[in-house]
């Protein structure tokens, strides 16, 4: 089958974005019109007119997240490999619930999983799944940690407890615990917040004095959450510490490396992942860092439960070839394509720091991933951005971290960004009127 066809599409694709537009201006009115005046379903259209103006719209009304320039959250430029392989999964449509239905598909997806646990220094009996993405990776962890901790909780729930579970992160953990704590029926009040250090880290100190606090008080502490990559500023908690306090303390230990767990592949980046192999579970986003499009999550457990089929393990029933598209990318870049993909857009990171640092702009975070936070004085961010999206320099966002004032956000997620759109976003933000 000629698959090259839809491969060179989506390199042209990519090429056609990377030379237009980052973000859209656009109003909801605006593309209802479009929609009603074109789109009742009562005619049938032909499908050429009607790809060719889903085209049309998904050009002009969407931020282009594969942009170069696109420097805003954790979604990727995407490989074309990855494109093929949304395709065939389209396409043959395998269902991944049960082995017995899709036994090429769920090995393919186990053979992907064990190499990338091995990375992670799991061990050969990890029970890993993909999922459809971070937030289910973490829901998933949330689950099986509360059921190792007590058992009854699968059968009668939490209401059969004798004690209140509570689970720690950092104030810079990501905010889905927020919504996993509601969904599982922990509550958000459940969540015990720890403090950071000045680098944004979790201070273990603050943990074990509130797990101490927490024991006395009658709580019932199961489960710690370390970030290896923070979503706001790239900050690595103290994993090797952070182990260590949850072997002692029979805490579940949880790794949210979602974006930044694609560092375990890189030589120069994998020693700020050390410790990550102590973990009961690890989150990692193939959409995010390794470049495929979403929904591409990966949750990897130490404990193997119950694994024997698919549905067993993973928070959804019919499941999606969510996999191939990291198979078919890796086997087409090889191991060290992916590292030269990841090394490079960390250079790049470098690259943006010591430009922004040269023409006065201050560097407020310390991360060795490419996410750079900045500032000035007399910055009014949302200002600065409105500005930066209308004139179509790059695409950023703003944050707050540790409580402060709120900064500018750049993250370098594409592997077509290179040194001369750098140059280019400084050199025209030095300019920018706002
Ligand atoms: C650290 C971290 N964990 C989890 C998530 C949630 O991932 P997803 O959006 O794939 O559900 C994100 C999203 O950016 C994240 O940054």
């Amino acid at each position: 089958m000629a698959f090259e066809e839809i491969r060179s599409l989506a390199a042209k694709v990519a090429s056609d974005i990377a030379s237009g537009p980052i973000a859209p201006r656009v109003t909801p009115a605006e593309i209802r019109a479009h929609l009603a005046t074109r789109y009742d379903f009562t005619t049938a259209l032909a499908l050429d007119d009607v790809i060719a103006d889903v085209q049309q719209m998904l050009r002009q009304w969407q931020v282009h997240v594969t942009h170069p320039r696109h420097l805003g959250h954790f979604n990727p430029g995407v490989t074309p490999a990855s494109v093929v392989a949304d395709t065939l999964v389209a396409m043959y449509n395998p269902q991944l619930a049960t082995w017995r239905t899709s036994p090429a598909a769920n090995e393919i997806e186990r053979h992907t999983l064990a190499w990338l646990a091995a990375k992670f220094g799991l061990p050969a009996d990890v029970s890993a799944s993909f999922t459809s993405g971070g937030a289910e990776a973490n829901l998933s962890a949330v689950i099986v940690a509360l059921t190792r901790a007590f058992p009854d909780y699968g059968e009668h729930g939490l209401r059969a407890l004798g004690a209140a579970p509570v689970l720690y992160v950092s104030t810079e953990a990501h905010d889905s615990f927020g919504k996993i704590a509601h969904m599982t029926g922990l509550g958000r009040g459940a969540i015990r917040t720890v403090a950071t250090d000045r680098h944004l880290k979790m201070d273990v100190g603050d943990l074990a004095r509130r797990v101490a606090e927490d024991r006395r008080a009658g709580f019932a502490p199961f489960m710690v959450v370390g970030t290896a990559g923070t979503t706001g500023a790239g900050a690595i908690d103290p994993l090797p510490e952070l182990a260590q306090l949850c072997r002692a303390e029979r805490l579940w230990f949880h790794v949210d490396a979602a974006w930044g767990g694609a560092a375990i592949l890189s030589p120069r980046l994998r020693g700020h992942l050390a410790g990550i192999d102590g973990a009961d579970s690890i989150t990692c986003d193939a959409h995010k860092w390794f470049s495929v499009p979403m929904a591409a999550g990966m949750f990897f457990c130490r404990h193997p439960e119950a694994t024997v089929e698919p549905y067993t393990s993973s928070v959804q029933w019919s499941r999606r070839f969510i996999g191939l598209k990291l198979f078919l990318a890796l086997a087409e870049r090889g191991e060290s394509g992916y590292v030269e993909m990841i090394e490079h857009q960390a250079y790049i990171g470098d690259v943006l720091r010591d430009a922004l640092r040269r023409v006065g702009w201050r560097i407020v975070n310390a991360s060795p991933l490419p996410v750079v936070c900045f500032t000035r004085d007399g910055l009014d961010p949302t200002r600065f951005l409105a500005a930066l999206h209308e004139r179509q320099i790059a695409w950023m966002s703003e944050v707050r971290l540790g409580g402060g004032p709120p900064v500018l956000r750049a993250c370098v997620t594409s592997h077509r960004t290179t040194e001369a759109d750098v140059d280019r976003i400084v050199s025209e933000m030095a300019r920018l009127t706002w």
